[in-house]
Formats: structure tokens, sequence, C-alpha cells
């Protein structure tokens, strides 16, 4: 008999979660102004939020962190950090930032002028805003196919290169400081980009003389997806895939919370000497001296080891298989979500399960309530409450879909949790006739407003 599927770590530390019955929850959750990101981390049992800084670091990340030369210029810690960069992502120079926002703050400030296009694939939020800040403008190229929820399509993460020539030829090099390439694209589900579309879009940067940079927070499981779906790299080790996707950027920005498994920490490589000296001047300016940057010397040596640790086949199977597991058990209650299943999360379609709530209502965000009413469980919204107002007529924009994202952390949680979430969409699902109504917005920010939103039951 063919052996199954099992981890590749055993746990060695726990953490207890506790459950909280229904009566509990709808209290904490009207308290929290039925935002999620109100709640406080023990009102919630399986938490969903993000991917990001939620992993469990290794016994060996741990042992690094005792490691840690705490030194404020030269510290061993970023030379072993410098070195892991090299050989796994092949930059000969990088900064380290506090998270991959900074990455990007410190880089655009270097790259980005007012009236600047930035084309790419579907940039996540901070990319987005940190462009916006700087009046310039993000131009999406994703395929079409990226929002089409039911296509299953191996690489929705990839450019379409006739919108990425548009923009290169209307605007000129001169006002395209840099395409930015998301692996794997989040916004559109955590779905990948082949290595034929990054030679492809290299090209084209070539052709108009136009920097590459990565946005490479999920790049691991980005190379995973390509050994496993795209032609003649089923042979190749994650290293080898990982070594030739750098081979076609310039620089890149990372946020190290996701796939080098750290709870905090980033950093910015490139190739180039002169682009590391002028951001330098701004990691000095905005993160720190050089050689620490945003970070402290045992974080870099966790990451370092992180680094290596994300890399590996045997984890990214154990990793992506969960996702798969748990998309597998959508299918079978007949609940619809991006397809493929992402790297990282599962975008569950609000509109499908809860087809009552009018738009205006935010169904994304009441199946997010409805979730935690059920059984605790938090994801959050990828719908009109992330996307926005228009920053000319301030009415909302809705997005073509409403997504509920599950994110799962890294090493976290196990597929009896997976079960557990599952069930629980499933219990919401069959009462949808039920739900027939969602909720209005008594407080909102001037921009970024899910993340402080108060709201009210219609
Ligand atoms: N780029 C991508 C693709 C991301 O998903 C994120 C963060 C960032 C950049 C910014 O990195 O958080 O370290 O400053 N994504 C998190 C999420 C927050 O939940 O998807 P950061």
């Amino acid at each position: 008999m063919e052996l199954p599927f099992s981890e590749s770590y055993k746990i060695k530390v726990v953490e207890t979660i506790r459950k909280s019955t229904r009566q509990e929850r709808e209290q904490w959750i009207k308290e929290a102004g039925y935002n999620l990101f109100n709640l406080k981390s023990d009102q919630v049992f399986i938490d969903l939020l993000t991917d990001s800084g939620t992993g469990a670091m290794s016994d060996r990340q741990w042992a690094e962190l005792m490691k840690g030369d705490e030194s404020y210029a030269g510290a061993s810690s970023y030379y072993k950090l410098k070195a892991a960069i090299k050989d796994i992502l092949g930059f000969e120079y990088f900064l380290p930032t506090h998270q991959g926002r900074a990455a990007e703050n410190v880089l655009f400030s270097t790259l980005i002028k007012e009236g600047h296009k930035i084309p790419g694939n579907a940039h996540f939020d901070t990319t987005k805003g940190h462009i916006e800040f700087r009046k310039a403008t993000a131009v999406d190229c994703t395929i079409d196919e990226a929002y089409v929820v039911e296509q299953e399509h191996p690489f929705k993460g990839n450019l379409d290169l006739n919108k990425l020539e548009k923009v290169l030829k209307e605007n000129g090099a001169e006002n395209v400081p840099m395409i930015i390439v998301t692996l794997t694209c989040n916004t559109s589900g955590g779905q990948p980009v082949s290595l034929k579309n990054m030679r492809e879009v290299r090209a084209l940067a070539d052709t108009y003389g136009v920097k590459i940079v990565y946005d490479s927070a999920r790049f691991a499981e980005n190379a995973y997806f390509i050994k496993l779906r795209e032609e003649g790299y089923g042979d190749r080790s994650i290293r080898e895939i990982v070594s030739e996707m750098f081979s076609y950027a310039d620089a890149m920005t990372m946020s190290s919370k996701k796939d080098a498994i750290v709870n905090m920490g980033g950093f910015i490589a490139m190739k180039d000497k002169e682009l590391f000296k002028a951001a330098t001047t701004y990691n000095i300016m905005f993160e720190g001296f050089i050689t620490y940057g945003g970070m402290s010397g045992r974080d870099m040596n966790a990451l370092a080891q992180g680094l290596y640790e994300g890399t590996e086949f045997e984890y990214l199977q154990t990793r992506i298989k969960q996702v798969e597991y748990l998309g597998a058990k959508l299918d079978e209650y007949g609940i619809r979500y991006q397809r493929p299943v992402g790297g990282h999360a599962i975008f569950v379609d609000a509109l499908q399960i809860l087809p009552n709530v009018p738009r205006e209502q935010f169904p994304a965000q009441t199946l997010g309530v409805e979730l935690y009413l059920e059984a605790g469980i938090r994801g959050v919204e990828i719908g009109t409450l992330l996307a926005d107002r228009d920053p000319v007529t301030r009415e909302n924009r809705y997005p073509e879909l409403e997504f509920l994202r599950l994110a799962i952390p890294r090493r976290v949680y196990t597929n009896n949790h997976m079960d557990v979430v599952a069930a629980a969409l499933k219990n919401v699902f069959d009462r949808k006739d039920t739900i027939t109504s969602g909720y209005k917005i008594i407080y909102e920010a001037p921009i970024m407003r899910h993340f402080t939103v108060e709201l009210e039951k219609v």
C-alpha cells in the first residue's frame, strides 16, 4: 500500500488556543464594531487573518537568535544574511528593513517621482499605497483570466504582455522607472507567475530599458508551483528555480514575514551598486544603518536560516498541501473560491455563499463576521471595504469580486483545524437563506479604511 502523505516536521512547542461560546463571540464582535481587526487574539480560535509574521519558527531559527550579533556596525548577523541572500537569490547588494512596506518606502523613495506609471500584476495594497503616496500610478497588467473565479489556470499571477507593452509604449522609459512583478500575486489569490512569463517580461523591459523589481514575499511558494506546473521544471530543485526567477530581476523587495518564516523583518536586494548607494541614504534615514537597517542582529540570523528552510521542497510541499486540503474540503461542500487554490490562502467567493446580502452592505465582511460567530475563525475581507472609495467621487468602488481570504499561517495549524474551518463555512452556507442583510459604516478613516472601520448591523 502506498504510504500517505505527512508533514515534514514534528512539533516541539505548543501554544494553547481556547474555544469560546457563540454568546461570548456575539458580545466581542459587537464591541469590535464588527471589524475583525479589532478583536483581541484570545477571542479568536483559529486565526486566518494573515500568513504574515504568524508562522512558527523552527528549533534552528530559535537557536540562531542566541547567536545574534547586535553590533551597530559590521555585525556578523548582517554578513550571515548577506551570504544567504547571495546564495539563494543571487543579489550582490542588500539592505535590511523592518518589514516589506519599509523596503517599498526606501526603494520607491529612490526611484519613483510624481507622474510616474508603475505597471505590474495587481500590486499589493501597501505597494500601491507607496506608489500613490508619491503621486504616481500603479497600472494593473494582470491577465484577464485572473479575475474569472472558476477558471483553472496554472499561472493566474501572469502579466498580460500586451497590457504591459501599452504602458511602456505610451509612457516611455523616462516615466516608467520599474515594472513590479509580485510573486506570488497576493491580490489575485496567491497565484503564481510562470518562468516563461518572467522571461518575456524581462525581454520587454530590455526593449524599453526599464528596471524590473520583484515584490518577493512569497517567492518560494511561486517556485513550488513552477516545479509542479511548468513544463521543463519538474526535475529542477526549488533553489535552481528560485535562482532562475531572480536572474530576470534588477532588484527585489521582501517581506520576510511570509516565505522566510520570521515574525518580523524585510529587505531590499539589488544587482546594481549605484542603486544600492542611492537607496542606502534613504535606508539610513528611515530604517537604520546599512548593516542592520530595521532589524536586530538575532532577527537577521533567524531570517537567514528561514530563507534556507523556506526554500526546501519538503517544507513547501507540506505547506501547500495543507492549503489544498482545505480547498478539497470546500469542493466537497460546494463552496466556490478563486481556483486553483493559492499558495498561502483560499479566497472564498462571498457572493456565492451570501447571495442575499446587498453589495452596499458588504457581503464579504458579513461572511467574515458570520464565520467568526460560527466557530471563532478569523479571516479578512478582500472586497468593497478594502477597495475603499474612489479618490475623486468618494463613492464606494465595488470590485468585481467579493472575497473572504483565509490565509494559512506556516507550520502552525493542523489539518484538523482545516476541517473545523471547512465545516464552519459549510454551516454558514447552509443557512444562507436566513442571512439577508449585512452592515453599514458608522466610522471610516480617510484612507485604508478597512483596518479601523466601525460597523453596525443593518
Ligand atoms: N507585498 C506583498 C505581496 C504582501 O502580501 C505584503 C503583505 C507586503 C508586500 C507588505 O509586507 O506586511 O511586511 O510590510 N501582506 C500581508 C498580508 C500584510 O496579510 O497579505 P509587510
